[in-house]
């Protein structure tokens, strides 16, 4: 058996605003009700992990996973500007206690995608005071919960904006966006409505990164001084133009967080797929390969290229913060585990400091604009009567985590 290294974390993965449903106070819960939107369905209840988590952490536990990667709502958190809910706070403590309880280590993410509304309606990033409404909800989450937290990461793929100029058709109309951002500023009675997806990407980035190492230092006085990272979304480029191209990409999406991460205590690499670098934009997937529900190209190669990309720029440990594949055929993903997880074996075999893979998603859930119909879950969610039934998936990489290593190919 090709063998991981010792205290290697497995784990599986979730956001708030996905999973735990009704998150009322939210900048998405008001795009998603406003018309026209570009959801194409509103949460609602998600997986109504809010009340149901104990049971999802057993769940994730007896499958064999040592980790659980969850992010903590600011809009519950701070739901009016400097109001803090203590309860919504033990909330969390009760779900960082639960990890504890079943031997899981418990990775935070600080701020996936959602933002209060209130924030929004002060323009959200683009507004010089967000970084330090961020730090001060960071302090106060630390000061409540640092005791409890092994791992945290500030941003969620917070170079998702430059990222996502690069790409050449979103499909979206420009005029959906501008009247669903009015519709969500008078709703809320802003002249403004600034969320993560919707920003200026440059300023968005500045103001960020600024908060990015500010928040890192004040989550790092609170109780406890855990290991606080940032988790960046990578593409593997593959260069279908010429190769300044992808260099200005990388040093436009890439380059800028990647420095921020080489000064925090680990970088989380986040992968999906290879994406073609044309000669100004990226290129749409090759007609003969296989996509997946996303649109993107099936390939789990991905991941040892984005590692071995990230290892040669940062000089920090390295953990697998997501990785995955939206399919409603589940063999598909075994296979893609298999050799995604094969590629990071190849790197650990080169002296690559990877230190754990932790899987997209623990639960299929709320897959932002494009609703509940992508599965990227290990566990399947009935959203009738919010039943889970674990997925073969679920059990394969189980199986590798209680092992700490991968099965013997066939024949040996
Ligand atoms: C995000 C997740 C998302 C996943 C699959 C990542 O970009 O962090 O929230 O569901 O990819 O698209």
């Amino acid at each position: 058996m090709a063998g991981f290294p010792e205290g290697f974390l497995w784990g599986a993965a979730t956001a708030a605003h996905q999973v735990e449903g009704n998150n009322l106070n939210s900048d998405l819960w008001v795009l998603e009700h406003v018309k026209p939107t570009l959801f194409v369905e509103p949460s609602l209840d998600a997986c109504d992990h809010y009340s149901r988590f104990a049971k999802d952490i057993r769940l994730l536990a007896s499958l064999g996973l040592n980790t659980y990667r969850f992010s903590i709502e600011w809009a519950r958190i701070e739901p009016e500007r400097g109001c803090f809910s203590r309860a919504v706070l033990d909330h969390y403590r009760r779900v960082l206690a639960a990890c504890h309880e079943t031997d899981v280590t418990p990775m935070v993410t600080l701020y996936h995608f959602s933002s209060p509304r209130w924030f929004a309606g002060l323009g959200g990033w683009e507004n010089p005071l967000a970084g330090d409404l961020f730090v001060r909800y960071a302090e106060r989450a630390s000061r409540h919960l640092g005791d409890l937290i092994s791992y945290a990461t500030t941003f969620n793929e917070p170079n998702l904006p430059m990222l996502l100029g690069w790409v050449a058709d979103l499909g979206v109309s420009l005029l959906t966006v501008r009247s669903m951002r009015n519709h969500a500023a008078r709703a809320i009675g802003s002249d403004r409505f600034g969320c993560f997806f919707l920003g200026d990407a440059e300023k968005l980035q500045d103001h960020m990164i600024a908060a990015h190492h500010r928040a890192r230092a004040a989550m790092k006085s609170g109780p406890r001084a855990f290991p606080v990272g940032v988790s960046l979304a990578l593409q593997d480029e593959q260069m279908d133009g010429p190769k300044s191209q992808r260099d200005r990409k990388r040093a436009e999406a890439y380059e800028p967080w990647l420095e921020a991460a080489g000064a925090s205590d680990f970088l989380g690499i986040q992968t999906y797929t290879r994406q073609r670098v044309g000669k100004s934009k990226d290129l749409p997937p090759e007609s003969d390969v296989e996509l997946t529900q996303m649109g993107y190209e099936f390939w789990p190669e991905a991941l040892e290229a984005c590692i071995r990309y990230a290892a040669g720029r940062v000089p920090v440990p390295i953990y697998v913060t997501e990785n995955g594949v939206a399919t409603e055929d589940d063999e598909r993903r075994i296979e893609y585990i298999r050799r995604a997880l094969a590629g990071v074996g190849n790197c650990l075999a080169d002296g690559i400091d990877v230190r754990g893979y932790i899987h997209w998603s623990l639960m299929d859930n709320f897959e932002w604009i494009m609703g509940y119909r992508p599965k990227f879950g290990l566990v399947a969610v009935n959203r009738e009567t919010q039943e889970r039934a674990v997925k073969p998936s679920g059990r394969y990489l189980g199986w590798i985590a209680r092992r700490n290593a991968m099965p013997e190919p066939a024949g040996k």
